[in-house]
């Protein structure tokens, strides 16, 4: 049976790649696969990501994450890899060659700026990076050598969102292949591939996975396009083995309820923070005080479970908020059933002046918040112990 009901597609849409009766699928714990014959080995050696040749090419496991995010993000195919930047610097060196240029938001996950910054200009790629939030920049910067326009949105950690609709439709004119980086929103609040935008890229490390217990990477989009980007996995190296594609299945058969819950706990948490006198400013798409609303409510599903909010204070009263909190961590990384928090400011001092983190719109007294799937109420309430707490 065919479904294009979520709840559905997590829990049945690996069945075809699972050749046993278990319910549960076995792990593939095995480097490699023997054929009885020379006819079947030359098979499993030639067809592009057979799942049963050997690991770096392929893994049962994979193959059954591969069929649910595909499912879930209405893609053709998907291509599960060891981290979200594994999947990411995959997909950019497939689709670049030296003496191309590439438009991509400024902001982006550190890893993508620093692949774009620092390593493709060693290749001869050239990147112009633009405000997120203004369309026309990023038409105004397309060069007639532009292959690639990189977006993310939500986006880290101040929540501007990317008008994929629009990005999508002046690329496609000009037959520029666009990526959308949906992590923060996962495919139930958000599905870039509905909005004619070609791959979308994922850290699986966060909501795919949501345990905060396996690093993993996914590139989603046409078939055509993802065996090219499979060509490159295979020479990267970037292969996400079978047991953690085992743990990423395991995970995702909660996806839609674990983001349901994600979702509405980010929004009384929102709300609450909103009417908070200790707090300046709430970044969460699903306030009607974001500047980009309205983008939100027709590019969103669910507004997601991430946000972040300025604290009224300097550094140290942040920093004070911070260690009032005895539920939510203080910890890198997002997306997983315990709620985590960090300091920008803080985390990244060791990577930009001062100066810089303010160009970035990184205030001293901002934090982000990744919302877990703990009673709301008991959240609302270390929060608010905790801003009581500062003075
Ligand atoms: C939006 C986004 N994209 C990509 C990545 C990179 O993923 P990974 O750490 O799994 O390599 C991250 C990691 O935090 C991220 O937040």
């Amino acid at each position: 049976m065919q479904s294009d009901k979520q709840e559905t597609i997590v829990i049945h849409s690996d069945r075809p790649h699972n050749e046993s009766q278990s319910v549960s699928p076995p792990i593939f714990q095995t480097t490699t696969y023997a054929a009885d014959t020379a006819e079947e080995f030359v098979e499993m050696a030639t067809r592009p990501h057979h799942p049963q040749f050997y690991t770096r090419y392929g893994n049962p496991n994979s193959a059954q994450a591969e069929s649910i995010i595909a499912d879930l993000e209405g893609a053709e195919s998907a291509l599960v890899a060891a981290t979200g930047m594994g999947a990411i610097t995959t997909a950019v060196m497939t689709l670049v060659n030296s003496g191309d240029h590439i438009v991509a938001q400024e902001s982006l996950y550190a890893g993508t700026l620093s692949l774009l910054e620092k390593l493709l200009p060693r290749y001869g790629v050239e990147v112009t990076f633009v405000d997120q939030a203004n369309v026309a920049a990023f038409e105004a910067a397309l060069r007639p050598n532009t292959r690639l326009i990189i977006t993310e949105t939500p986006s880290n950690p101040l929540m501007k969102l990317t008008d994929l609709r629009a990005i999508a439709a002046m690329a496609q004119a000009r037959n520029i292949t666009t990526i959308a980086d949906n992590t923060f929103a996962t495919p139930v609040n958000q599905r870039p591939i509905e909005l004619a935008i070609d791959l979308v890229v994922h850290s699986a490390t966060k909501y795919l996975g949501g345990h905060a217990d396996l690093m993993a990477g996914v590139v989603a989009g046409k078939r055509e396009m993802l065996e090219r980007v499979w060509n490159t996995l295979i020479i990267l190296g970037a292969t996400l083995n079978g047991f953690d594609s085992w743990l990423l299945v395991r995970g995702l058969r909660t996806l839609p309820l674990r983001v349901q819950k994600h979702n509405d706990n980010a929004a009384a948490i929102a709300q609450f923070l909103a009417a908070h006198p200790q707090v300046d400013a709430v970044h969460y798409p699903g306030l009607e005080t974001h500047p980009q609303y309205s983008l939100a409510k027709t590019q969103m599903h669910g507004f997601g479970g991430m946000l972040s909010f300025q604290v009224r204070g300097g550094y140290a009263a942040t920093d004070r908020f911070m260690s009032g909190l005895k539920l939510i961590a203080r910890a890198a990384s997002l997306g997983g059933i315990h709620s985590l928090i960090v300091h920008p400011a803080a985390m990244w001092a060791g990577y930009f002046s001062e100066q810089g983190l303010l160009e970035k719109g990184i205030l001293p007294n901002l934090v982000r918040l990744s919302v877990g799937i703990e009673d709301a109420d008991d959240l609302v309430a270390d929060i608010g112990t905790a801003l009581d707490g500062i003075n």
